[in-house]
């Protein structure tokens, strides 16, 4: 049987990286087997795109170079490691995916979504994650605590007003559509986060063994 795909999105610092880790156990716990991955990234090639992508440069990067290359490295991600993993029948977890181009992209770079649209099918086809876990905390409690973190990478050096046009663009594409997204209110104490998230998985495979 296929495996299932699950992603992880939110704007910086609403802990995706603690919260990953709680869903790995979840999935040991469930005696699944899975691959957790990343996204710019996930191969050797579409890790070097990641580097491209994420360093401070003085040359201006202009917004469909950047949508291009975030979407490079998707295709290279699914063609090696996504697909093949979820056709082994293993669950691939993986922390963003094309909503972070919608987010990022589409809403933060203020470039719309038709073009995503139409490199989404190019790359994707119909392939679309079966679960997204929009973690979402307020942007200023997010930068707050990203800021504590390393030297901010070239989107963390945005401002507030591009992080809230990302945040509303997740908070509406989960709206949307509530079958496939769960918003999870990631500002609460780290059990109540833990305790949504748990509730989710344990719905979404409650729904699979059912159907
Ligand atoms: P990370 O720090 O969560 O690993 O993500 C790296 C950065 O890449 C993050 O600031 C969001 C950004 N990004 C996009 O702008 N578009 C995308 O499609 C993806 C996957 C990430």
């Amino acid at each position: 049987m296929r495996g299932k795909f699950i992603t992880i999105e939110g704007t910086e610092g609403v802990g995706k990286t603690t919260n990953i880790a709680f869903i790995k156990q979840w999935l040991d716990d469930n005696g699944i087997s899975f691959i957790n991955t990343r996204e710019p990234g996930g191969t050797p090639l579409a890790e070097e795109i990641r580097q491209v992508l994420l360093s401070n440069r003085d040359e201006k990067v202009c917004s469909k170079a950047e949508l291009l290359m975030m979407f490079a490295g998707r295709a290279q991600h699914i063609d090696q490691v996504i697909e093949p993993q979820l056709a082994q029948g293993n669950w691939v977890l993986c922390d963003r995916f094309t909503d972070a181009t919608y987010a990022y992209q589409g809403a933060g770079r203020e470039m719309g979504d038709d073009l995503i649209k139409d490199l989404e099918t190019m790359v994707q086809g119909d392939m679309r994650p079966d679960l997204t876990l929009i973690l979402d905390v307020p942007v200023e409690l997010g930068l707050e605590r990203a800021g504590k973190r390393s030297e901010p990478d070239r989107f963390e050096l945005e401002k507030t007003d591009f992080f809230n046009r990302v945040r509303h663009a997740y908070l509406s594409i989960a709206t949307n559509n509530p079958q496939r997204y769960k918003i999870i209110d990631a500002s609460q104490a780290l059990e109540h986060v833990q305790l949504q998230i748990a509730d989710t998985l344990n719905s979404f495979l409650q729904k699979d063994h059912n159907g």
